[in-house]
């Protein structure tokens, strides 16, 4: 996709605050200090729209971010830093769950590793979650460029084991530094779009032959 037009639409911070939008979303989760931000900020071209917080941990609203108009983008508050009050994990946790268990919108939930590590118990967590709540994430396994070449899939494997990866997941190597990856992630991006777009005409196919029949 050609982008140009991104913006910061909504922050939410609750979930009576979540905007009635109709447009497909895909939804970046991950460890805080992944490099989440900076994975939104390659995909749209942009050097630091995503906020790169020197406060890890601290985000703990939702944001949306609208891209051409087409698709948002909806950044996930990190987990697993440490410095968070137990009563700022529980609120992360209620409305990333409301979020992933009720959003009709979302159909994309994009899971991001660290590439030099194995999963931690918080990924494994939510990968689990995610699951559970009916989708296969995409995984990125970040910060390629960090590691040679030649260990690349050697590490691939060790995070496909490490979170009993589904066969239906895919799992991309990206490096914010190189843009390794960035064409991949956006390939499976357009295809969804093209599985949607496809669902709307057979809806609307639908909808036109019950109409016939009354
Ligand atoms: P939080 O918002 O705090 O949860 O972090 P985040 O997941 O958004 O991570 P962010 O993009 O802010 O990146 C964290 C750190 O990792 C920054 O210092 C980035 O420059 C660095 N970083 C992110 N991606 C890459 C990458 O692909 N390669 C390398 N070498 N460094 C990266
Ligand atoms: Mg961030």
């Amino acid at each position: 996709m050609n982008v140009n037009n991104v913006f910061l639409e909504v922050v939410v911070g609750n979930k009576s605050q979540l905007p009635d939008f109709h447009k497909v979303e895909i939804a970046f989760g991950g460890k805080s200090n992944v490099g989440k931000s900076s994975l939104l900020n390659c995909l749209i071209n942009r050097k630091a729209l995503a906020r790169t917080s020197g406060k890890p941990g601290k985000t703990q609203t939702l944001n949306f971010y609208n891209v051409e108009d087409k698709l948002r983008f909806v950044d996930l508050p990190g987990y697993g830093y440490a410095k968070v009050s137990k009563k700022d994990q529980e609120r992360w946790g209620k409305l990333t769950d409301e979020y992933l268990m009720e959003r009709q919108q979302l159909r994309l939930v994009v899971l991001l590793i660290d590439i030099r590590h194995e999963p931690g118990k918080n990924d494994k967590m939510m990968y689990d979650w995610i699951v559970n709540n009916g989708f296969y994430p995409l995984i990125v396994a970040t910060k390629a460029d960090k590691l040679k070449r030649s260990q690349v899939q050697q590490h691939v494997k060790m995070i496909k084991n490490g979170l009993n990866l589904n066969v239906n997941c895919k799992i991309i190597p990206f490096s914010a530094v190189t843009k390794q990856g960035k064409e991949q992630i956006w390939e499976v991006f357009e295809e969804l779009l093209e599985e949607v777009e496809v669902e709307k005409q057979e809806d609307a196919l639908a909808q036109e032959e019950s109409e016939v029949e009354e």
